[in-house]
């Protein structure tokens, strides 16, 4: 089958299409033929190594020293079940699916296996094959930070860098969830952010929101450019600041924070096969879906990291695998 390999960390030209094997099932496994999958921010910083700081000297011993222990980037998937390990009753070949093996990575390729009764859910009817590969990376994280954060109807939120991947999904859940969202982005990038649902937009480079007078119970930085030190002003009495990208010290301000009765909520998204099921279902009602900025083939991938590098893509960069027929 065809794959993205990359074996060594770097720039985006690292990025091979090339033949490698072609997965079988094992019991319990459903062999995944891919249609679509997407590069992530988590693919870039697997990829360069460009890592928050304070993370650096942990990330060789997690994905591999000196060269990737796993040489198949890519977090999520849609494709159709081509093939059933033994013992597997909860697909048959044929259904439309989507997965998250998340930081497993792997969907770079033109198939994967996924365990049945992990990460893997049918795919919402009302979405193509390019969106359903999109909705776990932005949405899982929205949804998991939301649910740490205890967000309640009527809460004030306010997402630091509404326009990303995981931004423009965190808009979107905080409006289902009856949150009044704050979306912070470029000026170019505000009409996306409202029709997402926001209720408000500032243009982050002609206004700080820290210097507006406005106090948030829930202030999101997925852009690393509103960590405690500057957030904590706009925090409302009982707030929480989620730090989706912030660094290894930001993994102790939950202790600076105590004592002003605020909470800071950082480190990585825990991925529950449950989340993926309340995104099917939010996309399926209507009221989640993922947002795309590009979409290139395979063939040119290196192309699509090129535009993840840039820190400034719309949503999702979404890569199609193969042809349908
Ligand atoms: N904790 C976790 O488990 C977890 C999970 C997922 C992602 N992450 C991290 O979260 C970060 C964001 O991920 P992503 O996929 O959303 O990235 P992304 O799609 O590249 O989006 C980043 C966004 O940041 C915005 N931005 C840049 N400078 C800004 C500023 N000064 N103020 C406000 N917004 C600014 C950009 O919008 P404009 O173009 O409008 O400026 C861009 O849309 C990444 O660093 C990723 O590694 C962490």
């Amino acid at each position: 089958m065809k794959a993205a390999v990359y074996e060594r960390y770097g720039p985006p030209e690292v990025v091979e299409v090339r033949d490698v094997e072609k997965p079988v099932p094992k019991a319990g496994e459903v062999l995944i033929r891919i249609h679509a999958t997407t590069v992530t921010s988590g693919d870039w910083r697997m990829r360069s190594m460009e890592l928050p700081a304070g993370f650096g000297f942990m990330a060789p011993l997690v994905l591999g020293i000196g060269k990737p222990r796993q040489p198949i980037l890519g977090s999520e998937l849609a494709g159709e079940i081509e093939a059933l390990g033994a013992g597997v009753t909860s697909f048959q070949v044929g259904d439309q699916v989507f997965a998250f093996p998340g930081a497993s990575t792997g969907c770079h390729a033109e198939y994967r296996c996924v365990r049945a009764a992990g990460p893997v859910v049918k795919k919402p009817s009302n979405l193509s094959f390019e969106e359903a590969a999109a909705l776990s990376f932005g949405g899982a994280t929205g949804l998991d930070f939301f649910r740490r954060a205890a967000l309640k109807a009527g809460e004030r939120v306010l997402v630091n860098g509404a326009s990303g991947g995981v931004g423009t999904a965190m808009v979107q859940l905080g409006k289902h969830f009856g949150a009044e969202v704050t979306g912070v982005c470029s000026g170019g990038n505000a009409e996306l952010v409202r029709s997402l649902g926001a209720d408000h937009v500032i243009d982050y480079t002609k206004d700080d929101f820290t210097k507006n007078g406005v106090l948030y119970d829930i202030i999101v930085d997925t852009a690393g450019t509103a960590p405690y030190s500057r957030s904590k002003g706009s925090l409302a009495k009982g707030g929480r600041l989620l730090l989706v990208l912030g660094d290894l010290w930001d993994l102790f301000s939950p202790l600076a924070s105590l004592w002003r009765g605020r909470k800071v909520i950082a480190g990585p998204t825990s991925e529950r096969v449950d989340d993926l099921r309340t995104l099917a279902e939010l996309a399926e009602a209507g009221k989640y879906k993922p947002f795309i900025d590009r979409t290139f083939p395979l063939e040119q991938i290196v192309e699509a990291h090129r535009l993840v590098d840039s820190g400034r893509k719309r949503g999702n960069v979404v890569v199609t695998v193969g042809s349908r027929s």
